[in-house]
């Protein structure tokens, strides 16, 4: 039996990285997927390669609009909606002293606003269904600690373990489920990017610090996307109903809390 069968699942960035994979689990586990992307031609790609069950829809979760008409196709194309996952996020890097408020807004904006009024505008139309459902938050190892270089983008995590911590103990009444995943370090994309900018403020070579972070976690390795997979199905299947307002580390050991 498919763990997902029937179930309507919207997962923001999905059209590449992370939450590609996780809409490539949701569908193997019967779900119908939104790939909702601001990169709307490489979500589209991404829909045509995971097969019928995803479809592509525009969305910046930094635009209410954007969020509600994103929740308005969900539900026109898949009956509802069962399953969120506020996977979108930008990443930035700097000294204390170098932060501009021009990065500060725009990561606030995306990681923390994005992941709220997604969060709130799906609460909505799943208690307007009535039949419960399952919200999950991308945080990160990011936010259960500071980072030297890192101040801004740890702060949107942190303030995303707490709104999971509110928002799941303010709708299990609904019967919606909120939860977070925190991974460590995911190769990918997104790490390409953040490596490039540690060689720029750590003054190294290129590809070095994602070695070292990799050698530096127990497992012995760098996360890869799939790692994270079993956690993200089992947060949006019916195993997990009794659980509420969790993060949980996915991490290869990184970090015990
Ligand atoms: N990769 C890691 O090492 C790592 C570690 C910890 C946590 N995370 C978290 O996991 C999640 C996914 O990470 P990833 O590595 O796949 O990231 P990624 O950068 O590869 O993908 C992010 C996606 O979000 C999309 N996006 C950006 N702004 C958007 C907006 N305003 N509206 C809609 N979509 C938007 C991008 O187009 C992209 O497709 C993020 O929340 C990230 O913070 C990642």
């Amino acid at each position: 039996m498919k763990r997902l069968e029937g179930k309507s699942a919207l997962i923001t960035g999905s059209a590449r990285g992370i939450g590609r994979s996780f809409a490539e689990a949701y569908v193997r586990e019967g779900a119908r997927v939104a790939i909702a992307d601001i990169a709307i031609e490489r979500a589209r790609a991404t829909a045509n390669e995971i097969g019928p069950a995803a479809y592509a829809v525009e969305m910046d979760v930094t635009r209410q609009a954007s969020i509600d008409a994103a929740i308005a196709t969900c539900v026109k194309e898949a009956g509802g909606l069962d399953i969120l996952v506020n996977n979108a996020a930008l990443f930035d890097l700097a000294p204390i002293v170098e932060i501009t408020r021009e990065s500060y807004e725009k990561l606030f904006s995306i990681n923390v606003a994005g992941t709220l009024f997604t969060l709130q505008a799906t609460a909505k139309q799943m208690i307007a269904q009535g039949r419960g459902g399952k919200i999950i938050n991308m945080a990160s190892q990011a936010g259960r600690r500071g980072e030297a270089l890192v101040g801004v983008y740890c702060a949107t995590k942190a303030a995303v373990i707490s709104l999971t911590q509110s928002a799941g103990l303010n709708l299990i009444k609904h019967g919606i489920n909120v939860n977070a995943i925190a991974p460590g370090v995911v190769d990918g994309e997104h790490w390409d990017g953040v490596d490039a900018l540690f060689a720029k403020y750590e003054n190294r070579p290129r590809g070095e610090k994602k070695r070292l972070v990799g050698a530096e976690v127990p497992f012995g390795r760098m996360g890869t996307a799939e790692d994270l997979t079993g956690m993200a199905v089992f947060l949006a299947s019916q195993e997990s109903n009794y659980i509420v307002a969790q993060t949980y580390n996915v991490d290869g050991g990184n970090w015990m809390s």
